[in-house]
């Protein structure tokens, strides 16, 4: 008999999803996973029931009313989107079409089928090129890439379908997230400077610095890397605010949050940590900057603390180590 009140996570199949359902799974929430598995594994879900279906699809909205029936769902976290800006240069109208489609099917499931709670998943690709200081979430927003303007685009639709549908929602803008909770939960894929490094790392090869003469400490690159499981904590922090919102009444809301930990560091310094974690040394080989990679990206991250509670309580080095042990976990395990 299913009777217990679920949390529903689009992309839960995902590398972030997977932590987020894994978390509220064992502090005993009930969960359920739409994803597509499009990029998702269902092997990281366990026994966590998963509907798949695609999110944009014409469908997608009685998909998703059944499966809120079914399973008595309260409240969405919604991350499943397309996140890779270079395909988004060249395929705009599919960031477009599935990034914003299924998140508006996501949000006319809510108002059909009376959910009133919705986490989403948003980047600090909405910044574009911050002017170097930790940005705030009042910063301007001007994405220099499609996939920052779905991003954008999505916290607009989310901000509308307050007032419209009586949605209540926290917006998390993430920064840039890696590292593994659990060993089987590791970023499969090679897409960003942790698991770029890694990767060359494994195969004897030495990890790349795209630019060293920025206007940085040590002329690298500087972001703030989050650890994914401090950034799962943050979903659980949003959902927990929204259900005190619930109960207690009062307007709906929408609100936006910056997820970083406040500090950044530079590619020299990520390096050097996966250098300790690895144990192999490389002398990195430094290319031209990327076109349009922005000095330092470090977010201010002081509302979320304040509003719900929440900071990053790991460290860069913890971050990176738990990168490579879930990298050495899957390269043990046969697919
Ligand atoms: C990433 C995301 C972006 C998101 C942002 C914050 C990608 C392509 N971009 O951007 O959408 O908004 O995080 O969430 O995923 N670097 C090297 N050598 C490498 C790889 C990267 O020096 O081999 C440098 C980059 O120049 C940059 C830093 O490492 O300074 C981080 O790069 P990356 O991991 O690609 O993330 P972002 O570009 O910050």
């Amino acid at each position: 008999m299913l009777c217990d009140v679920s949390v529903l996570i689009t992309g839960g199949a995902g590398y972030i999803g997977a932590h987020i359902v894994r978390l509220l799974r064992e502090r005993g929430d009930d969960v359920v996973v739409v994803d597509d598995l499009s990029s998702g594994d269902p092997a990281r879900l366990g026994d966590t029931p998963l509907v798949t279906f695609d999110l944009a699809a014409a469908d997608a909205v009685d998909r998703l009313r059944a499966t809120i029936e079914r399973y008595s769902v309260e409240s969405i976290i919604h991350l499943a989107a397309r996140k890779q800006v270079g395909e988004s240069v060249a395929h705009p109208a599919m960031y477009f079409r599935d990034n914003i489609g299924s998140l508006a099917n996501v949000v006319e499931a809510c108002a059909l089928a009376g959910v009133t709670r919705l986490v989403y998943s948003s980047s600090a690709a909405v910044y574009g090129i911050p002017s170097g200081a930790p940005v705030t979430e009042d910063a301007a927003t001007e994405p220099i890439n499609p996939y920052g303007e779905t991003k954008l685009v999505g916290e607009w639709l989310v901000r509308d379908a307050a007032p419209a549908h009586g949605l209540r929602s926290v917006t998390l803008r993430y920064f840039n997230v890696a590292g593994a909770g659990w060993d089987d939960l590791g970023d499969p894929n090679v897409q960003n400077l942790v698991t770029i490094a890694i990767d060359r790392t494994v195969r004897g090869l030495a990890p790349v610095v795209f630019g060293d003469s920025f206007d940085t400490p040590d002329g690298t690159g500087v972001r703030d890397y989050v650890h994914v499981m401090d950034l799962a904590e943050a979903h659980l922090a949003s959902l927990d605010a929204l259900d005190a919102l619930g109960a207690a009444g009062g307007p709906a809301d929408a609100t936006v949050y910056n997820v970083g930990t406040g500090q950044g560091a530079s590619v020299r310094e990520v390096l050097a940590s996966l250098a300790g974690a690895s144990g192999e040394a490389f002398d990195p080989i430094v290319d031209p900057p990327r076109p349009g990679d922005p000095p330092s990206v470090v977010a201010d991250a002081s509302r979320i603390a304040a509003d719900l509670g929440w900071r990053s309580s790991r460290t860069l080095d913890e971050m990176v180590v738990s990168a490579w042990r879930a990298h050495e976990w899957r390269s043990r395990t046969p697919a």
